[in-house]
């Protein structure tokens, strides 16, 4: 069994949980993933990992309440305890297994979305752990909405948040932000980093393939059950059928074909949707 020892409401829904898993936060990296089942009914529910410790033996997840599976692990709290916690699945960031050296060369721009800002976190904290200064912009509909605004600042070299309706920072989304640090502020990148709803990945890569920079992608928000089973997180990167799960979650979002991967994701939520994948997989 696995206990929460904190538990915490950040915003829109969104949840963080500190859940005592000390083989999982002894080998996990940052981009990994695990997998909680609340009890023996409960549906595996795969998230990100958002930050752990070693020492402690604790792995903190971020997750929003969008069905009764992540409803029902909302309301778990602390002392209470999960099931499963398994993990760590999933490729750890590529840019993890970089030499230092190379890495330092790189201007480095992350980009976070919602809930997306989850994943982002450990990435940083990890760069800053090894003395590289990232960017980091944070985009949200609102001020309201936004999560770990804090915890990024302290692990960010540069942290921007933009608000679409103005509440906050920069009055503009992710993608007006990008736009504003290249072409007005003459800011150069070599590699952006891009996690948050599919909606706001895909265009964040449209714009960078423009600016010519290259871009990852993380596509954790359209896996389902994160074994390689069920089907949900295939999609089409570049001429190849890939899975989130297993070959994942971070890939090329210049070639990630995301119009395809939002209509799965879509006709997945339907018994009727899922019929349809079925027959033309
Ligand atoms: Fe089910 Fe990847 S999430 S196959």
């Amino acid at each position: 069994m696995f206990k929460i020892l904190k538990k915490e409401y950040l915003a829109n829904n969104i949840w963080l949980m500190d859940v005592e898993a000390p083989r999982v936060a002894k080998s996990c990296q940052p981009g990994q993933f695990v997998i909680v089942k609340t009890d023996e009914e409960g549906e595996r529910i795969p998230l990100t990992v958002c930050d752990y410790d070693r020492e402690k033996g604790t792995v903190t997840i971020v997750f929003q309440t969008v069905g009764a599976s992540t409803t029902e692990m909302s309301r778990y709290e602390v002392g209470e305890s999960f099931m499963d916690f398994v993990g760590p699945l999933g490729c750890a960031s590529e840019l993890i297994g970089m030499p230092i050296e190379e890495l330092k060369k790189e201007k480095l721009l992350f980009v976070c979305g919602g809930v997306g800002t989850a994943p982002v976190y450990p990435q940083v904290k990890w760069m800053k752990e090894h003395g590289i200064d990232v960017d980091v912009i944070i985009g949200a509909r609102t001020k309201d909405i936004m999560i770990l605004e804090n915890e990024m600042r302290e692990v960010a070299g540069n942290l921007y948040i933009a608000t679409d309706d103005g509440s906050y920072g920069f009055k503009g989304n992710a993608c007006d932000q990008i736009n504003e640090l290249v072409k007005n502020l003459n800011k150069t990148y070599t590699k952006v980093i891009a996690i948050g709803p599919m909606i706001m990945m895909k265009f964040v890569t449209i714009l960078t393939k423009e600016l010519n920079i290259p871009t990852i992608v993380s596509m954790n928000p359209i896996m389902v059950d994160g074994t390689g089973m069920c089907g949900a997180c295939r999609l089409k990167v570049g001429d190849e059928i890939k899975f989130a799960c297993v070959d994942g979650p971070e890939f090329d979002g210049h070639l990630v074909d995301f119009d395809q991967a939002m209509r799965r994701q879509r006709m997945y939520k339907t018994e009727e949707g899922r019929a349809m994948l079925k027959l033309e997989e």
